[in-house]
C-alpha cells in the first residue's frame, strides 16, 4: 500500500488545520507545492479530498461521489441491476443484509444501502477511508434524504476484511458478503477506468482477494458476490451463477459448509 503526499490547496484557515491534522492522523508528508511532480497526492481543496495524479496528459482528480457523477446517474436509471439481483433481491421479503469486504470509493456500498439493504462495509486502506468519511460527509450535507440513509442503513469503517469477517458472531453474519477487489490488470485500455488506476496506485493490486473469497464463504448465510471484470478469470472455480453486464461480471458463490460446531 502506497502512502501519498498530502497537500492543501486551500487558502482557507479551516482546511488549512484539517489538512495537517489528517497528514498527523495518516502519518503523510505535508507538501506545500506540487509543481513538476508526476505521482499521485492526496489534495485538500476549499471543500473535498482528493487523489490528483500530476504531471502531463495526468488523469482527473478521483474523489467519493455519492450524490452526482456516474453515481448519480446509476441510481436514478437504476443502472445497477446486474448488482441487484446478484446479491439476491428477487422474491425476498425483506432487503438482504449485506457486509461489503472491499469498500473502496463506496459506490457499490452506498447504491445498496440505497436500495434498503444494511450494509457494513470495511477499507482496509486509511487513505481510502479518510476519503470516504468526505464523501459521506458532503452527501449528508447535500440532501437530507441521502443524510438518512448514510445514518441508519451504511456502516462503514477503516478495517482489514480478514480480521472482521473471522472474528464475527453467529448473529452478526450478513445474508452477503460482497467482494470487488482489485484486479492485476497491466494495459493502459479504456477498459481500466481512470478511477480503478489511480486507486491502484494506492492500494496496490490485491493479491489476497483468493484466500478472502475464502473466508467470506465462511462468513455468509446466504451467498458471496464477486465483481469482476467482464473478461477477467473467476476468482474461484464454479460460481454457482453469473450475472453479466455491459463491462462487469458478478459471480455468486455459494457458503461454504459449515463445521458442525457452528
Ligand atoms: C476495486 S476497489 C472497490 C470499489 C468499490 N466496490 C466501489 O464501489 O467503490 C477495492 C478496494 O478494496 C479494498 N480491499 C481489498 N482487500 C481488502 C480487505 N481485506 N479489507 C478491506 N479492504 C480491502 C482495497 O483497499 C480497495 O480500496
Amino acid at each position: 500500500m502506497a502512502t501519498p503526499d498530502i497537500y492543501c490547496e486551500s487558502e482557507l484557515n479551516g482546511r488549512i488545520a484539517f489538512a495537517k491534522a489528517l497528514a498527523n492522523q495518516l502519518q503523510l508528508q505535508i507538501v506545500d507545492n506540487i509543481a513538476g511532480r508526476e505521482d499521485v497526492v492526496l489534495a485538500v481543496t476549499d471543500e473535498r479530498l482528493e487523489l490528483r495524479s500530476c504531471g502531463k496528459d495526468a488523469p482527473g482528480p478521483v474523489y467519493v461521489d455519492l450524490v452526482g457523477g456516474s453515481l448519480g446517474f446509476s441510481r436514478t436509471v437504476n443502472r445497477y441491476g446486474q448488482l441487484f439481483k446478484a446479491v439476491g433481491f428477487k422474491n425476498q421479503p425483506e432487503p438482504p443484509t449485506i457486509f461489503d469486504a472491499t469498500a473502496g470509493l463506496c459506490h457499490d456500498a452506498f447504491l445498496l444501502a440505497f436500495q434498503g439493504c444494511d450494509v457494513s462495509a470495511v477499507e482496509r486502506s486509511p487513505v481510502l477511508f479518510a476519503m470516504i468519511e468526505d464523501g459521506l460527509r458532503r452527501a449528508s450535507d447535500a440532501d437530507p434524504d441521502l443524510e438518512a440513509i448514510i445514518r441508519d442503513k451504511l456502516h462503514i469503517r477503516c478495517d482489514d476484511a480478514f480480521e472482521v469477517l473471522t472474528g464475527l458472531s453467529e448473529s452478526d453474519r450478513p445474508d452477503v458478503v460482497y467482494l470487488d477487489p482489485m484486479f492485476p490488470h497491466r494495459t493502459k485500455s479504456a477498459l481500466v477506468k481512470k478511477e480503478m488506476r489511480v486507486l491502484r496506485s494506492i492500494v496496490g493490486d490485491d493479491q489476497d482477494a483468493a484466500d478472502l473469497l475464502l473466508i467470506a464463504r465462511t462468513a455468509a448465510r446466504k451467498r458471496v458476490v464477486v465483481k469482476r471484470m467482464k473478461h477477467a478469470p473467476e476468482l474461484a472455480p464454479d460460481p454457482m451463477v453469473c450475472f453479466r453486464g455491459k463491462t462487469t461480471r458478478f459471480d455468486v458463490y455459494a457458503p461454504a459448509p459449515l463445521p458442525s460446531s457452528r
